[in-house]
């Protein structure tokens, strides 16, 4: 989704605005612009597009500011275009936003009826003829600001240029994340830590409702009554240099190949290796709880899905999973003793954080899985449960995915352990097993080579099928998202035995049909449902592990061994292969891989 930058600078901040934005392009974006303070007049200069559009803008016609605001727009409110691109105009305010202000049509009437013309399309001029308003009526910049924000329903974050206060930039949010930066004599707010990232690891993250002035001398923080606050600055330690691409073509395939990491780091913090115990954080009480609730949207819906299969086997607890979106809304029946957890790589995701507060609202105890620690979800819940692989950057998920894997495999041995499910002996087995994950999970994208060659193919196709049984089944799911989303080729991920019961009519000699299916108890079944797609031409690619090659009937066009392992570990080794695959299909096709079209990595509007 959108990202914000604002920047009270002691040199031209041109370059560093556009630094920032580059890295915000993880978020998505449709285009984007920025503002400067130029000779006592804020100017501004904006391009639909990449950020490369706005770059050609100022290669023609710069901007000789040292304060400025800069801004990626996800279109909601307005189609992409120059004129609805942030920042916004009206009258002496120039600024960007991110959110929705749910009440902008009512408050645009009401301007409009006062005889202000608008310019753009978006909800977020609406801010800025409002905020000139009580300006016009006299107020000071912040006390404009506060009474502007009192009129605003929904979500924002905010930053803000005033012509004629050279030296200032005001800021607020409420649903939408916004730090202050503090550098050498300079100041900074953005989107998230990653935005001022370049110039300054010391940050605060300010609080629901909070708005906020800096200019040179520091912050000035108030609450949303108007009582000037104060927010912890804390070190924070992503630096720049977890974000670079290092030597790969792109993010995602960075991030596939961060995944023996990733898993390593996040395994290290639920598992005690020495002890070969599992110490997941925060306390719940495994053995009395009656069910747990999973909400989550996207490729986190599919971690939690495979964490039911998990749960429900190793500690005999059930699991109920459903989309945020859907739970959000059609107010389903909870029951009293479950455990709420909200699976989010960002932690922001608008309809997870929904479900979550829906959840809390009912009393229930919660938990979330996040990779953004600092996010709204993490600060809200009960217990955060965090993985450790490092800032995502790439829209497609990659490795969050395996890392939340890693979190609910060594929370269902907690769990079965805690229940009385399995002994020590055997608590002990699995968290050996899990313990090898890295090193297979690294084995496992050897088999880049392999998949590379596959792609030439499967991109020529027009539908594919992946299937899987039992945790092979959500793999599926994710291996057809994955593909769709970036290779924007149609996939359908299915159980395979479903298959019989309608997507087998999409069989033909032109479809390939990925069969995941590890030498496990499902193997059998598979291999039965791989024999009825091949009896009608289906091409099959068949990713399976040294066993399940020996015991495979021949006829697959393809197959694909990933490394042998343990049933509970085989859906995080089964995921390389799946996801180098929508990657390398993605590459052949020459897709814009890190952003595919119409997607944005924190999708914060419902
Ligand atoms: C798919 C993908 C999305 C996200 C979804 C949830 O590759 O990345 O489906 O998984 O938007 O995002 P988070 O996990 O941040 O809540």
């Amino acid at each position: 989704m959108c990202g914000i930058i604002g920047i009270v600078g002691t040199k031209p901040v041109q370059e560093r605005l556009i630094d920032s934005l580059k890295r915000l392009e993880y978020r998505g974006y449709d285009s984007a612009g920025i503002a400067g303070v130029v000779g006592g007049h804020v100017e501004r200069r904006r391009a639909k597009g990449k950020i490369r559009a706005l770059e050609e803008v100022l290669a023609e016609d710069p901007l000789k500011a040292e304060v400025g605001i800069g801004h990626t727009r996800w279109a909601t409110h307005g189609e992409p275009s120059t004129r609805n691109a942030h920042p916004q105009t009206a009258g002496r305010v120039t600024l960007v936003h991110n959110g929705i202000i749910e009440n902008y049509a009512e408050l645009r009437e009401g301007l409009k009826a006062q005889g202000r013309t608008f310019e753009s399309e978006t909800d977020t001029e609406v801010i800025a003829q409002l905020l000139d308003h009580e300006l016009d009526r006299g107020k000071a910049p912040l006390a404009a600001l506060k009474a502007t924000l009192d009129q605003l329903t929904g979500a924002y974050a905010i930053a803000i240029l005033i012509d004629g206060e050279d030296q200032l930039i005001m800021g607020a949010r409420r649903g939408s994340p916004l730090v202050v930066g503090y550098g050498e004599g300079e100041m900074f707010l953005g989107s998230d830590a990653l935005a001022v990232g370049p110039f300054t690891n010391r940050i605060s993250y300010l609080q629901e409702g909070d708005y906020v002035a800096i200019d040179h001398k520091g912050a000035k923080i108030f609450d949303e009554t108007g009582k000037a606050a104060e927010r912890p600055v804390t070190t924070v330690p992503a630096s720049a240099a977890l974000v670079e691409k290092g030597n790969y073509r792109h993010f995602m395939e960075k991030e596939i190949h961060d995944q023996p990491e990733g898993c390593q780091h996040t395994i290290s913090a639920y598992v005690d290796p020495v002890s070969d115990r599992t110490r997941v954080p925060g306390e719940v009480d495994w053995a009395g709880l009656a069910r747990i609730q999973i909400v989550a949207c996207g490729t986190s819906f599919i971690a939690g899905l495979l964490g039911k299969y998990l749960i429900e086997q190793l500690a005999d607890l059930p699991v109920d999973v459903e989309i945020a979106s859907e739970f959000r809304y059609r107010q389903p029946a909870l029951q009293a003793n479950s455990l709420a957890i909200a699976m989010s790589q960002s932690g922001e995701t608008a309809d997870t954080l929904a479900a979550l507060r829906y959840c809390q609202k009912r009393g229930m105890r919660t938990v979330a899985v996040v990779n953004a620690t600092e996010s709204t979800m993490a600060r809200e819940v009960d217990v955060v449960w965090p993985i450790h692989c490092g800032p995502e950057i790439g829209v497609a998920s990659t490795k969050a995915f395996t890392a939340q894997i890693c979190v609910l495999t060594a929370v269902a041995i907690a769990a079965a352990r805690a229940r009385g499910r399995i002994d020590a002996a055997e608590e002990q087995r699995l968290v050996k097993v899990l313990l090898e994950a890295p090193r297979l999970v690294a084995e496992s994208i050897k088999l880049e080579d392999a998949v590379r060659g596959i792609a030439q193919e499967v991109a020529k196709a027009r539908d594919v099928l992946f299937l899987g049984r039992g945790p092979m089944y959500p793999l599926a799911l994710e291996g057809a998202l994955k593909l769709k989303e970036i290779s924007y080729i149609h996939a359908e991920g299915y159980a395979a035995g479903e298959l019989k019961h309608g997507p087998i009519a999409l069989v033909d000699d032109q479809t390939p049909i990925v069969i995941l299916a590890p030498f496990d108890s499902y193997f059998e079944k598979s291999v039965s449902n791989m024999q009825e797609v091949m009896a009608r031409g289906g091409q099959v690619i068949f990713i399976t592990d040294p066993e399940g090659e020996k015991h495979a009937p021949r006829g697959a066009r393809v197959v694909v061994t990933a490394p042998q392992s343990d049933p509970l570990i085989a859906p995080l080794v089964l995921a390389a292969p799946v996801q180098l695959l929508a990657y390398y299909v993605a590459v052949q096709k020459g897709a814009d891989v890190d952003q595919p079209r119409n997607l944005a990595k924190s999708v914060t509007v419902e």
